[in-house]
């Protein structure tokens, strides 16, 4: 039987423990031609992705099908649990090797995502899954998501890793970040050259605050 899983400012999310369907609903709003032409990118987009990942072979929801009239995305459901509370769990039995080495599989699939030219743009550990089978990071919600080749966009979707990981992980985040640099320089194909653009990103943003709060 299916059932709501997740109720997000998107989406809706309904599982009947195989199969995920994520509805776009209208959102009143919206001015409704803008509404309809956003849900229906969204929905395109976010099918797009997970047909490339597949045909990549990185561990993401299969796509079933998609609907762009009724804006859905029928999907695999991934049995397993949030990378979020995986992480609370391991900092509250302080466990660092675990989540370091969960943190650093994290940078690689990151990578391997960046190497096929995919920038996810909402990287959070809500939007990730450890598979209860498969002990493995299962990326998702690729509702942000877009292709490009720029190191720029690469940088900033670590940039934005990094600021979950921080406020979602305080107390650890600095060693879940060095994780997942490590895992990231062990698999991306410009590593160098993003991280190095991520410096740049890092202080524009502390001196955005600086201006901001000035
Ligand atoms: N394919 C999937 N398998 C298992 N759970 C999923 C799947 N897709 C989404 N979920 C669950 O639903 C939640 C919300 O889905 P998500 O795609 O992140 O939508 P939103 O845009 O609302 O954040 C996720 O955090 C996850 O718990
Ligand atoms: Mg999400």
């Amino acid at each position: 039987m299916e059932s709501i899983l997740a109720q997000g400012a998107e989406a809706i999310i309904y599982s009947d423990n195989h199969t995920v369907t994520k509805d776009r609903p209208e959102k009143t709003y919206r001015h409704p031609k803008i509404d309809r032409k956003l849900r229906k990118s969204r929905t395109r987009r976010e099918s797009k992705i997970l047909e490339k990942l597949q045909a990549a072979d990185i561990p993401a929801p299969h796509l079933i099908s998609m609907d762009d009239k009724e804006m859905k995305v029928y999907m695999d459901h991934i049995p397993g649990k949030m990378v979020k509370e995986v992480i609370d769990v391991l900092e509250n039995e302080k466990d660092c090797v675990k989540y370091t080495k969960l943190c650093k599989e994290i940078g690689i699939k990151v990578a391997a995502m960046h190497n096929i030219g995919i920038v996810h743009h909402d990287l959070t550990t809500s939007n990730m899954i450890l598979h209860d089978v498969e002990d493995a990071v299962y990326i998702i919600d690729f509702g942000l998501s877009f292709f490009s080749d720029k190191t720029e966009d690469y940088a900033v979707d670590l940039h934005l890793l990094r600021h979950a990981l921080e406020s979602r992980h305080h107390r650890i985040f600095e060693k879940c970040f060095e994780a997942v640099v490590e895992g990231y320089k062990e698999k991306a194909e410009r590593a160098d050259e993003t991280l190095k653009r991520l410096e740049t990103v890092e202080l524009r943003g502390r001196n955005k605050g600086k201006y901001s709060s000035a």
